[in-house]
């Protein structure tokens, strides 16, 4: 079993280079396979999560080139197979196969998606979009169904009930080639759907309004292949800002776009943290007698919720008392448990997390349960005097690339150790 051993402490300096977005990357996996022509993806991050989806296009027929975060995808020869199992059930973002496959071949057979385990994670408003768009929808046993008749998927008017990134971007999908013009109203305006929106306008679509709540997909008949970059992972961004703050001398984030993440950094100057913003980077100080804030997390241009459990244990460090509400997943909440156990001054009142700081934290076995709690766990154990051991570290490979190196560049002593083998693995 492989295990995250940090022992902590130890101050901070350097510089890190942020990927390209997991959010976005696993969205224009399947956005791709839409062309008739290679499309190749630039600034691809090397996480679990892409190997998932490539095994998905082996099995579609889709042939894969992946070397120095390049990723070449050709779809001509992909076929319409049912994806009921397997890998499939692996990543939340293989629910982006149902609208490519609506797409591609006007069916699917598409398992339920896996992923992060949050709270409840409906999809009833993807499926309310494909059924919208003239789609057969079944969902039984695990497993969503979807067929059109003769005349195939028709523009059509959209409005999504909760604000979702996922139904937002499974509907663009699914409408990209349907005949006629379709709005999305009350759609999700993350940067990963303008990522999404620019592959696809480059891969020949008509969709414009990506980034405000209202999105007009006007469909296209053929789709080709075409280049494009990744936007930079804001996620991965203020994780590692979350940890400079903490415990860096001066560490330098580069490939961040600032307003993406403008309501984190706007979170970081109420606590006092010192930072220099800069065109493509951001500069964190060393920063002490930080205040204590409430964060509340909301769709973007909102706090994040995937920085909710990052920025916990930098909460830990303030004197005061705050609180966390988070109105996307009120039950993301695991890796409180874990943060206790390590001596944290947190608790569950309903839906709102208490803190109470500043809390001495101590080096403890914990285990990550999903991806975010392990990057809050990772970074309570850089904080935590003693030494952290992390297991289902799993869940934090799934989004994370070279979290090991990138951390021990800047000073961290972390390694990543297989038990089976007693032996160090990166
Ligand atoms: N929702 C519904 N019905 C739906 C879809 C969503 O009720 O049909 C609700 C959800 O339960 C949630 C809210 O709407 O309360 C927002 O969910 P959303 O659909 O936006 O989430 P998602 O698309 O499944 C993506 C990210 C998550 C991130 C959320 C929120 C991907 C692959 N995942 O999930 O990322 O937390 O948006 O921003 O893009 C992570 O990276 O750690 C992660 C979990």
């Amino acid at each position: 079993m492989k295990k995250l051993i940090i022992r902590g402490g130890k101050p901070l300096n350097g510089e890190i280079t942020i990927n390209g977005a997991k959010n976005s990357v696993v969205a224009l996996i399947p956005a791709a396979v839409l062309a008739d022509s290679e499309v190749v993806l630039e600034g691809v991050p090397d996480i679990n999560d892409v190997y998932s989806l490539l095994e998905i296009l082996e099995d579609f027929n889709v042939k894969t080139h992946f070397e120095n975060g390049v990723l070449r995808i050709d779809p001509s020869e992909m076929v319409s197979i049912p994806m009921p199992t397997g890998k499939i059930q692996s990543l939340r973002a293989s629910y982006y196969f149902m609208g490519a496959t609506l797409s591609k071949f006007g069916e699917g057979v598409i398992g339920l998606p896996g992923g992060c385990f949050l709270g409840p994670r409906p999809i009833d408003q993807h499926i309310k979009a494909f059924r919208s768009l003239g789609a057969e929808v079944k969902e039984e046993y695990g497993v969503v169904t979807l067929k059109t008749e003769e005349e195939g998927l028709q523009g059509t008017r959209i409005y999504m009930d909760v604000v979702s990134v996922g139904a937002t971007i499974n509907t663009i999908l699914g409408s990209v080639k349907a005949k006629g013009r379709t709005i999305i109203e009350n759609a999700a305006r993350e940067p990963e759907i303008i990522d999404v929106v620019t592959l696809l306008n480059k891969m020949g679509a008509n969709i414009r309004g990506a980034g405000t709540s209202e999105i007009r997909i006007e469909g296209v008949t053929e789709l080709k292949g075409t280049t494009h970059s990744i936007i930079p992972d804001r996620i991965e961004a203020g994780t590692y800002i979350s940890a400079a703050v903490a415990m860096g001398e001066k560490i330098r984030i580069n490939n961040v776009i600032y307003e993406h993440i403008e309501s984190f950094i706007a979170k970081l100057d109420e606590m006092g943290a010192k930072m220099e913003i800069g065109e493509d980077y951001i500069i964190v100080h060393k920063s002490e007698n930080l205040r204590m804030v409430d964060v509340k997390t909301l769709p973007y241009p909102g706090f994040a919720t995937d920085l909710q459990q990052p920025f916990t244990p930098l909460m830990l460090t303030t004197h005061g008392e705050g609180t966390i509400i988070d109105t996307i997943y009120p039950q993301r909440v695991k890796h409180l448990p874990e943060l206790i156990r390590m001596g944290a001054n947190v608790k569950v009142d309903g839906d709102i997390i208490r803190i109470k700081g500043p809390s001495k934290l101590t080096g403890a076995p914990v285990k990550a349960s999903d991806l975010r709690a392990g990057a809050c766990l990772v970074i309570a154990g850089l904080i935590a005097e003693g030494e952290t051991e992390i297991t289902g570290i799993e869940n934090i490979l799934r989004g994370y690339s070279n979290i090991v190196s990138k951390l021990r560049n800047i000073g961290a002593d972390i390694e990543m150790i297989d038990d089976s083998e007693g032996t160090e693995t990166e």
